[in-house]
Order: structure tokens, then C-alpha cells, then sequence
């Protein structure tokens, strides 16, 4: 009964996508278990690019069943759009379920999304503007509405116009902007009903069932563990919970069923949006590794910030996840230079840091503390085996292992699906 995690081990864009591509062959269940179409998942198989944002990646598996768990905020429209954009390409997406208990956004949360950060100013968060905080903020609220409820058009019917309504005071009193209809967004809401229905399934029960039969389920994080709205950069992160801990309240599994938590790790560091990143070069090294490395949002097109790889921040990702293997990704990438630096610690005010400072105002003030590692310039985009790579990269490799606190058992040397190197099985 094998339950794998896998968690973006920094702030996001990790390659999580392509990682979980790779075990398609060998998981049953592809399972979503937080955040929302804020992701953006990019995979590469044969000349065929793929970006899912809300779908499991699983979808793209045949024999797999992708499931969005009850962690997850569904933008239904978006939903339907990316079914069907894969429809058009002949992947199909009839196996797909839909937790009961997942809840939707709504178009006052996108509203909400964009006129608050107008609102911050220079404070934003830089969020994806796609309404994900808002309709989180409503189901801690207990004000949110929840896909079951698209079953019973007299509840959705009430539920749209109280919550509407509340939102409506908020839009026009706060914000001086334009109210919404209730009667067009149930007219809206109903009409994705009636294509979403035959999906929707109390799938912590399936999950269930199929861990007792021994299925391999594969829970899959959006986002990263910095990101993460109890153990990230708050404010700077997203709404829900991608470290392990979350895919368990956003799937239904309970924890003693997990057997591996596999962190997807970069060979450097980006990260979308505003707050701290310490070793972000903001130079023409940051650009040349943007550009390398092709470091723009796959949901905004935003430039992603870039940097150096922060050790600090991996150690900190295997304890808050407890991650047994690391997946290191893009390591292609830093072929070609001279001497590659990578953050060992923290100067924060003149007293050194091993782990991340316990005050976010500590982690503003933090600068790297480098060490320098030989670089390598063979291209090692065909490398098969470990031995392929050449010595200075595989030096890399084992400093960042010893460094990170888990084993690294599979690495990327390149985006396609066959461009992995698997020192170990990962399930
Ligand atoms: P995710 O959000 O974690 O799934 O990651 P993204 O898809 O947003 O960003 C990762 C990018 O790196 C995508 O364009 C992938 O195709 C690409 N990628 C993943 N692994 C590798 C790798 O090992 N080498 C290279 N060069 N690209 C990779
Ligand atoms: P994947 O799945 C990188 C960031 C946003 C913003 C913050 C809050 O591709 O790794 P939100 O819209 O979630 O309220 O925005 O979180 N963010 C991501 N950054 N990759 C992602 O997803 C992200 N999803 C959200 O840029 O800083
Ligand atoms: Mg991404």
C-alpha cells in the first residue's frame, strides 16, 4: 500500500511536473492535494510540451487515475478549459476525479485577488492573481462554496447569493469597485455543473479502498515548501498547505499510511512573486541563469527570480517534510561554468545561521554565506548513469546530498521525460 509524497522542496517551479510524469508508470493514483490553477506544472514528453495548472499530472499517464483531493480550490471554468485543451490533443480526461469536499472559486474571489494587491501597493504579495487566498480565506471562514453543492442547484442557488452578497459590501464599501450577480454566476455555475457531476466522487474513500488493495498513490504538491502558509515566508506564500503534512488534510489519507516523502529539489533556486529569497542574484548571473535555464512563470509569464543553490533552505525542506529522497532537477543547467556557489549559511547582522532565522524580519537581513564548488563544461544532457556525469558534477551532486539531509536519488539533466538519471527505485 504504498502512499508517495512528492513536495516541491523550495519556493515552486521545482519540476515537480516532470518528476511526477516520470513515476506515472508505476503509480495507480495521481492525487492533487492543495492550491489551485496558481500552478503551473510543465511536461515534456517526446517533441510534445505540456502545462497543466489545475489537472494532476497523472492525466497524462493512461493507466493512472488523476484525482483533485479536497485540498484543492477549483476554478470550475479553468477546469473545463484545460479538459478540454487536452481533448483537443487526444489525451483524455474521463478518468478524472473530483473530491466532493474541494471547494470552489468563485468570480468574486478573482475580483478580490486583484483589487487587494492594488490595494497593498508596494506590499503585495505578487500572487497569480487567479483568487486562490480569497477562496481559502472563505472555507477557513466556513463562508466557502464546496463542489458537492454543484449537485443541488436549490443550495448553490443560496449559498452564491449569501456569499455574493457578503462580497458585494466588500467590492463596492472597500474597494469602490462594481458588485457581481448573483443570478448570472448561478446561471454560470449550474452550467459547469452538469459536465463536472459525473466526476465527482468522495475520493478519501477510493483512496482508501485502493491503498487496501495495494494501489500506489502518488500525492502531488503545487507550490513549495517556502511557500507554505505555516511553514513559508508568511506573508509571502500561498494559502494551503504543499509540505507533507498537508497532503494528508488535503487528501484524506491519514499520515500512517505515507511511506515516502520524495522532495523535488533545483540545482539553483528561483522563486515568482515578492519576499525574502537570499541568494537571488540580481546581475547578470541571475539573468544568465533565467535564461539557461528558462526561468519564466508557466501560469503569469512571469520572469522568475533566480539564484544561487541555498543549503540552508533544502535542510530546512527535508525536516519540515521529512523527506527520504531528494529528486534533483535542471542540474544540466549550470554546465559551462567556471565555479558554482552555493549557500552554506546565513549572515544575519554579524552572527552566522545554519538554519533559517526564526523571525522574518531576521530572514530580510540575511546574506549568504558562499562556499565555491568546481564547475563543470561538458553538456551532460544525455548522461544515463551517474558515472556519465563528469567528476565535478558528480562532486556537486554528493555536496548538495551531504549538505540537504536525504539522499538524492534520481537526477534531471534535462526536460524530457527520459532525461533522468535514477540512482534509486523512488517507489
Ligand atoms: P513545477 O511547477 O515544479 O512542475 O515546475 P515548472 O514546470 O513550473 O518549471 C520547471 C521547468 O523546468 C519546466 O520547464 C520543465 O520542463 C523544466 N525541467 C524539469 N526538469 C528539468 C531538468 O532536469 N533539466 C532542464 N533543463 N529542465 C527541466
Ligand atoms: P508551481 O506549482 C511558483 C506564488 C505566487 C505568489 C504567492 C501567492 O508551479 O510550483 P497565490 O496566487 O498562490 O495566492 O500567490 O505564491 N506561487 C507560485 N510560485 N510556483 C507556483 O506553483 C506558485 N503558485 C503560487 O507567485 O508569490
Ligand atoms: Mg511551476
Amino acid at each position: 500500500m504504498p502512499a508517495v509524497v512528492l513536495v516541491g522542496a523550495q519556493w515552486g517551479d521545482e519540476g515537480k511536473g516532470k518528476a511526477t510524469d516520470l513515476l506515472g508508470g508505476d503509480v495507480d493514483y495521481v492525487v492533487r492535494y492543495q492550491g489551485g490553477n496558481n500552478a503551473g506544472h510543465t511536461v515534456v514528453i517526446g517533441d510534445q510540451k505540456y502545462a497543466l495548472h489545475l489537472l494532476p499530472t497523472g492525466v497524462l499517464s493512461p493507466d493512472v487515475v488523476p484525482v483533485i483531493g479536497n485540498g484543492v480550490v477549483v476554478d470550475p471554468g479553468v477546469l473545463l478549459s484545460e479538459i478540454d485543451g487536452l481533448a483537443e490533443r487526444g489525451i483524455s480526461c474521463e478518468r478524472l476525479l473530483i473530491s466532493a469536499g474541494a471547494h470552489l472559486i468563485m468570480p468574486q474571489h478573482k475580483a478580490i485577488d486583484k483589487v487587494s494587491e492594488r490595494f497593498l501597493g508596494k506590499a503585495k504579495i505578487g500572487t497569480t492573481g487567479r483568487g486562490i487566498g480569497p477562496a481559502y480565506g472563505d472555507k477557513i471562514y466556513r463562508m466557502g462554496i464546496r463542489v458537492q453543492d454543484l449537485l443541488d442547484p436549490g443550495i448553490l442557488g443560496k449559498k452564491i447569493e449569501a456569499a455574493v452578497g457578503e462580497k458585494n459590501q466588500v467590492l463596492t464599501k472597500i474597494y469602490n469597485r462594481r458588485g457581481l450577480d448573483p443570478a448570472k454566476v448561478l446561471e454560470e455555475y449550474l452550467g459547469y455543473a452538469e459536465r463536472l457531476r459525473p466526476h465527482i466522487a468522495d475520493t478519501s474513500l477510493v483512496l482508501s479502498r485502493a491503498l487496501d488493495q495495494g494501489k500506489v498513490v502518488l500525492l502531488e504538491g503545487g507550490q513549495g515548501t517556502l511557500l507554505d502558509i505555516d511553514h513559508g515566508t508568511y506573508p509571502f506564500v500561498t494559502s494551503s498547505s504543499p509540505t507533507s503534512g498537508g497532503a494528508c488534510a488535503g487528501s484524506g489519507i491519514p499520515p500512517t499510511r505515507l511511506t515516502r516523502i520524495i522532495g523535488i529539489l533545483k540545482a539553483y533556486t528561483t522563486r515568482v512573486g515578492s519576499g525574502p529569497f537570499p541568494t537571488e542574484l540580481l546581475d547578470e548571473q541571475g539573468e544568465w541563469l533565467r535564461q539557461t535555464g528558462g526561468e519564466y512563470g508557466v501560469t503569469t509569464g512571469r520572469d522568475r527570480r533566480c539564484g544561487w543553490f541555498d543549503a540552508v533552505i533544502a535542510r530546512y525542506a527535508t525536516r519540515i517534510n521529512g523527506v527520504t529522497d531528494f529528486f534533483l532537477t535542471k542540474l544540466d543547467v549550470l554546465s559551462g561554468l567556471e565555479r558554482i556557489p552555493v549557500c552554506v549559511g546565513y549572515d544575519v547582522d554579524g552572527t552566522r545561521h545554519d538554519e533559517i532565522p526564526m523571525t522574518q524580519t531576521e530572514f530580510h537581513h540575511a546574506t549568504p554565506v558562499y562556499e565555491e564548488l568546481p564547475g563543470w563544461q561538458e553538456d551532460i544532457t544525455s548522461a544515463k548513469t551517474f558515472e556519465d556525469l563528469p567528476p565535478n558534477a558528480q562532486a556537486y551532486v554528493r555536496a548538495l546530498e551531504e549538505m540537504s539531509g536525504a539522499p538524492i536519488s534520481a537526477i534531471g539533466v534535462g526536460p524530457g521525460r527520459t532525461q533522468t538519471i535514477q540512482i534509486r527505485p523512488l517507489i
